[in-house]
């Protein structure tokens, strides 16, 4: 297939990248290289650098180049950034994807993937714990509700289409690298508790903060379900070759199990054989206590199961890439 990939060059729209190329897809990335790097678009994929909210151009780039799916990426995803900025999230996460869709029903691109989020849950309820896709969408940041809002435009645009389908695939946490080590995580800042962790490890930070230690959970701190991101992009291929006129999805894509903030440091010291050292601070606001998936409906209806289900093995993987690139971020940064 032809898959325009958006958002290509950030972390999670690379690897989707590689695994489509590798597959033997035809690739074409847009990027507004605001939060990407040039350098994460591997394998001479051509890179149009341009805003998404531009539907003229992006509908030559779809006609231009016989698109026929389309998996959407580009987003800002900063929960404390979409509190104090709301308007640039509903602009970037909402308005744009909704330009996209409009330039694709004007070339008629039919087949949508769409990066969705366990945000839209917001704090479920201990009884909705696993999470399942059932579970009450209450977002309660507007980085949720930029991404409650396009999954509502996308089904309602199913309805209308019959010709039209689409994934939605709500993440839980993301991490890890690819198994080559040519991409990793690189956030600019840096706010995920993993590679936090591993640049203390490295020694590119004094210590790792834990964000709260009086959680109603085991150890008093926040449970999250780490998947790593090539089992993630997995689901992506799958749901893609999945699609077809009156088929769409709606799938959590998690690994099923929580970890703690404390467990995640204990697996990292276990796995960098560093001692790394660790400070208890407050709540970061907006953090749910416990976020785990149940992905049994993607698991019976598309056979996806994640291959990297240990949590040991999901930070080798990230530390794997990260200490071979502790300076990721300038290192990827845009050569224009
Ligand atoms: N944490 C710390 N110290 C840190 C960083 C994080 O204790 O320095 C804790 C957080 O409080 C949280 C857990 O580690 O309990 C995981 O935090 P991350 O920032 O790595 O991930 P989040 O669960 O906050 O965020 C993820 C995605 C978001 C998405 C959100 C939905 O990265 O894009 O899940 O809840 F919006």
């Amino acid at each position: 297939m032809n898959v325009l990939v958006t958002g290509g060059a950030g972390y999670i729209g690379s690897h989707a990248v590689k695994s489509l190329r590798l597959a033997g897809h035809r690739v074409v990335v847009v990027d507004n290289l605001s939060r990407g790097f040039r350098a994460a678009v591997t394998g001479g994929v051509p890179l149009v650098v341009h805003e998404l909210g531009d539907w003229e151009h992006i509908r030559r780039v779809l006609h231009g180049n016989r698109i026929d799916c389309v998996m959407h990426f580009a987003a800002k995803a900063y929960v404390g950034e979409s509190v104090d900025d709301p308007l640039t999230y509903y602009r970037n996460n909402t308005a744009h994807a909704l330009e996209l869709l409009y330039a694709m029903r004007l070339t008629g691109v039919q087949r949508f993937v769409f990066s969705s989020t366990c945000a839209t849950y917001g704090e479920p309820s201990p009884e909705h714990i696993p999470i399942n896709e059932q579970c009450p969408q209450q977002p309660i940041n507007p980085y949720g509700w930029s991404k409650f809002f396009v999954e509502r435009i996308l089904l309602d645009h199913c309805r209308a289409t019959p010709d039209f389908s689409c994934a939605i695939l709500r993440y839980f946490n993301v991490a890890g690298a690819d198994r080559e080590g040519e991409i990793g995580e690189a956030h600019d800042p840096e706010t995920h508790l993993i590679p936090i962790i591993l640049e203390a490890a490295l020694g590119l930070r004094p210590h790792v903060e834990i964000f709260g230690t009086d959680y109603p959970t085991p150890d008093g701190t926040c449970i999250r379900d780490y998947i790593h991101v090539e089992d993630l992009i997995d689901a992506h291929l799958l749901c893609m070759n999945a699609l077809a006129p009156g088929r769409s999805f709606v799938y959590n894509l998690g690994i099923g199990k929580g970890h703690s903030v404390r467990e995640i440091i204990d697996s990292a010291q276990r796995v960098t054989g560093k001692k790394i050292k660790v400070v208890q601070g407050p709540r970061r606001p907006g953090d749910p206590p416990c976020l785990f998936a149940d992905p049994a409906r993607i698991q019976h209806e598309l056979g996806w199961s994640a291959k990297v289900a240990d949590i040991d093995a999901i930070i080798d993987s990230a530390w794997q890439w990260l200490s071979r690139h502790p300076r990721r971020c300038t290192e990827q940064h845009p050569v224009d």
